[in-house]
Formats: C-alpha cells, sequence, structure tokens
C-alpha cells in the first residue's frame, strides 16, 4: 500500500498488549507513525484492576509521560485504546483533554471483553466535539486468534477519504 497522503498518527493505550498489537498491524498497514500512551502509574496486578475500572468509570485522569511527537503534525490522529468499565482509561481520557486543541480529525481502534460501549464514543466525542471519522473494535477473542484484519481493513475503507 501507497504511503498515505495526508500525515497519520496512531496514539495508543495498552495495558496487556491486545490494543498494541491491533495498532502496530494498522501502522503497517498504513505505513504511518505511531506511539505508546505511556500511564505513569502502575497499573498492574490483582488489586489494580479494581482500582482501574473505578477510575475509568469516574472519569479520572492520570499523569502520563510527555509524548515523543506533536500532534499538531498529523492531518489525522488514530486512537487505539481498550474499554474500561464501559468508558476509557484514564491515561486514554488524559492524553485527549490535553491534547484536544490540537487534533483536527480523529478516529478511533477500541479492544474490549465483550462490549464496544457507546459510552466510550461518547467520552472522545464529548472531550473533542465531533463524531469519529471511523472505528474499528476487536474483542479480545478476535486479538488472541490474530482474527481482525478484516475490522482493520473496513476501518481504513472508512477513513480513506481523509487519508
Ligand atoms: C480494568 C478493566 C476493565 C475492563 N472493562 C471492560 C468493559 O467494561 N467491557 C469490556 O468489554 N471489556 C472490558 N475490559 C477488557 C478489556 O477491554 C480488553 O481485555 C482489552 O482488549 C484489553 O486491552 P489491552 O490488552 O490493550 O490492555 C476491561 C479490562 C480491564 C483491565
Amino acid at each position: 500500500m501507497e504511503p498515505p497522503k495526508s500525515k497519520v498518527g496512531i496514539y495508543y493505550y495498552s495495558l496487556s498488549g491486545r490494543t498494541k498489537e491491533v495498532c502496530v498491524e494498522l501502522s503497517r498497514l498504513l505505513n504511518c507513525y505511531i506511539e505508546e500512551i505511556i500511564d505513569l502509574r502502575e497499573r498492574r496486578g490483582f488489586l489494580q484492576f479494581f482500582r482501574n475500572g473505578f477510575e475509568a468509570l469516574f472519569n479520572k485522569e492520570t499523569q502520563i509521560a510527555p509524548l515523543k511527537s506533536s500532534i499538531r503534525d498529523f492531518d489525522v490522529v488514530i486512537v487505539g485504546t481498550p474499554i474500561w468499565a464501559g468508558k476509557i482509561p484514564p491515561a486514554v481520557r488524559t492524553f485527549v483533554n490535553q491534547n484536544a486543541s490540537d487534533i483536527r480529525k480523529y478516529a478511533l481502534v477500541f479492544t474490549y471483553g465483550f462490549e464496544l460501549a457507546k459510552r466510550a464514543v461518547s467520552a472522545f466525542e464529548k472531550i473533542l466535539g465531533a463524531p469519529p471519522a471511523g472505528i474499528a473494535g476487536c474483542t479480545t477473542r478476535e486479538v488472541d486468534e490474530e482474527n481482525f484484519s478484516n475490522e482493520l481493513q473496513n476501518f481504513i475503507k472508512m477513513i480513506s477519504i481523509y487519508i
């Protein structure tokens, strides 16, 4: 595939690696920039699971590492995120809040256990003031079985008018 004409950047957060796997594959397909959103708080562990869910549910933010790139250099920003408690993880919320004024067009890549919650999409719409240009959603199982190439192809078709 030809490199996109617009500049596309993928920013993803991933605790257990599934969103990362999907986003890395997408960056390969689009031949575009990719960067991880890093939460500076420890999120792993059994007890953390409940805290993580609680913080997502109540729209909490966290401290994230400074980005290595400048978001405003990208025409289209793709955000990759897991669903937590039907919402988005604190690191993703912080990322979007901190960079909202520099995000022009955006699209979303979700991974989730059982439901691509509408509330997770509306969290972005509320902050960014517009609907996403495209949405991809892969279940945990699909990622583990490496069965997400159709979803990514459909996603690329959706955003192709912008890239
Ligand atoms: C704290 C926490 C809360 C979660 N809440 C949901 C949820 O409400 N709905 C859902 O479908 N999956 C939920 N999941 C499952 C994750 O969205 C799913 O496993 C995802 O693929 C993990 O992505 P990652 O490997 O990139 O971290 C939750 C996972 C965690 C850790």
